[in-house]
């Protein structure tokens, strides 16, 4: 990266919104829409197992329509992989998914599963798309993220965005700074994302070699009160400001 840190928009919950009560808005094309005229880099949905919030005809019309490259979050799951390579979205993010959790809980676990996730990496990259895996800032992880031939990591901030003692946050932002250093040392392109408020913005911003922050939860939260063209805007604003 070359000094610009992007911001990717998680326009999950909009869907989450139009899906609890079976209705056809909010629209995740008009949140996307609104995230580009803010000045978002990128756009990412989840097509989660249990769908949610995301449904696949949203992921079709986002491919086809949506003004930002698309960062498709998903399981490597047979059925949801096949979608990811008729899509081809610009980037495919592989997480963990349990069907209980309320968010994605923990990173990938690379080493246990490393010849099925380098298969899913291999058969993404050969379609288009490029390939990050979500993990934890582990040393063994990250190589073995490397050798999957994934080019991108996004590192999973949010134990240290929900940290709530100081000293336990203070440790496990100094293993993200290790991480960050350790993954821009094997040639990945470091992302995070995860938790990230405007609160936490300025610590997640000692992370070095960042190219992009993902964030959803916080940003879809402040657009009910002011919009998500404000909100995302803010965000900008203090990414900028730092
Ligand atoms: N990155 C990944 C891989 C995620 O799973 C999520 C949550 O869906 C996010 C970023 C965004 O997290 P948040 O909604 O807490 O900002």
């Amino acid at each position: 990266m070359g000094g610009k840190l992007n911001l990717g928009i998680n326009i999950d919950h909009v869907a989450t919104l139009r899906q609890a009560r079976g209705t056809i808005y909010p629209e995740p094309l008009e949140a996307a829409r609104l995230c580009a005229v803010a000045g978002a880099d990128s756009i990412t949905i989840h097509l989660r197992e249990d769908r949610r919030h995301i449904q696949d005809a949203d992921v079709y019309t986002l491919s086809k329509k949506c003004p930002l490259p698309i960062n498709l979050e998903m399981a490597n799951v047979g059925e949801i992989v096949e979608i990811a390579l008729e899509v081809k979205p610009a980037e495919v993010c592989l997480v963990p998914e349990k069907r209980r959790e309320l968010t994605t809980e923990g990173g990938l676990d690379v080493i246990g599963n490393f010849q099925t996730l380098e298969k899913t990496v291999q058969r993404l990259k050969d379609n288009g798309s490029i390939v990050s895996l979500f993990v934890e800032p582990d040393k063994k992880a990250l190589e073995a993220c490397a050798q999957t031939g994934a080019q991108v990591i996004e590192l999973h901030t949010g134990s240290f965005c929900d940290a709530t003692d100081p000293e336990k946050a203070e440790a496990l932002l100094k293993k993200l700074i290790a991480g960050a250093e350790c993954a821009h040392g094997l040639g990945l392109q470091v992302n995070a994302g995860h938790g990230i408020h405007l609160g936490n913005l300025p610590d997640i911003l000692t992370i070095p070699h960042l190219d992009t922050l993902n964030i959803g939860h916080s940003i879809i939260a402040r657009a009910v009160f002011q919009g998500l063209e404000n909100a995302v805007s803010e965000m900008l604003t203090a990414i900028n400001q730092a």
